[in-house]
């Protein structure tokens, strides 16, 4: 089991890798990891995440309320919608959240990603949702959320950007490089013209294999109707 210590260090490192890929602008996005049922890391709010420290990672109970933060860092202005997170889904262990551009394009645009032109992308995330607009760390976000959380593990933020969640920090992180991918194919295919969609009968025997798995999360194949 990682050490409270180890899991600060890991937050650093998906800091860099959100910052380094171009994920975030300046101090944009956050994350957070459930050490236990009312504890919480988070990432500082008006940081860099490609320039964090152990040091500057703080720690929430379930209210949000400071239980440990160094200097001048405070916790992440989105800390109601992680939190909301951690309420609807006792499965999540960990979210993210980012601006990657071409998720936060559709996002700006109110277009879900669903189209099926990528296998893997039907397999590991289905289809990804826009949740309507809140204004950033009100109330708002977090009920704008609530609606897809039961049935999604990744969704776009209208006008703001993208939001995923798993069983722990690197799942969520690369569920948020997928959306990223998927986001990105469904503009070039738009650039390039028509894309060639998998059949009704192709997406459906995904959605079988995905049904068999042990794949941990939610996933349109588990509840069609949504
Ligand atoms: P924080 O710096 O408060 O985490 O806010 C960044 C952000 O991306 C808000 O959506």
């Amino acid at each position: 089991m990682q050490s409270e210590y180890e899991i600060k260090q890991e937050m650093c490192e998906i800091g860099r890798r959100v910052y380094d890929r171009g994920m975030v602008a300046a101090n944009d996005g956050n994350f957070s990891v459930k050490l236990n049922e009312n504890e919480f890391l988070c990432t500082p709010t008006g940081v860099s995440k490609g320039f964090m420290t152990p040091d500057c990672i703080c720690k929430i109970d379930g209210n949000g309320k400071i239980l440990e933060s160094n200097g001048n860092f405070r916790p992440s202005s989105e800390m109601k919608m992680h939190m909301r997170v951690y309420r609807e889904r006792p499965d999540v262990k960990a979210v993210v959240h980012a601006h990657p551009p071409y998720a936060t394009t559709f996002a700006a645009c109110g277009i879900s990603l669903e189209k099926p032109v990528l296998s893997e992308a039907v397999l590991t995330l289905g289809r990804v949702p826009v949740a309507g607009y809140g204004t950033p760390s009100t109330q708002e976000v977090p009920d704008a959320v609530a609606e897809y959380l039961p049935y999604y593990d990744a969704m776009l933020l209208a006008n703001h950007g993208a939001l995923t969640y798993g069983d722990s920090l690197l799942s969520a992180y690369h569920r948020m490089e997928s959306v990223e991918f998927y986001a990105r194919i469904l503009y070039q295919v738009k650039a390039l013209g028509e894309a060639k969609e998998l059949t009704r009968e192709q997406v459906e025997d995904i959605y079988e294999i995905r049904r068999k798995s042990d794949m941990p999360g939610r996933h349109p194949a588990t509840h069609p109707e949504k």
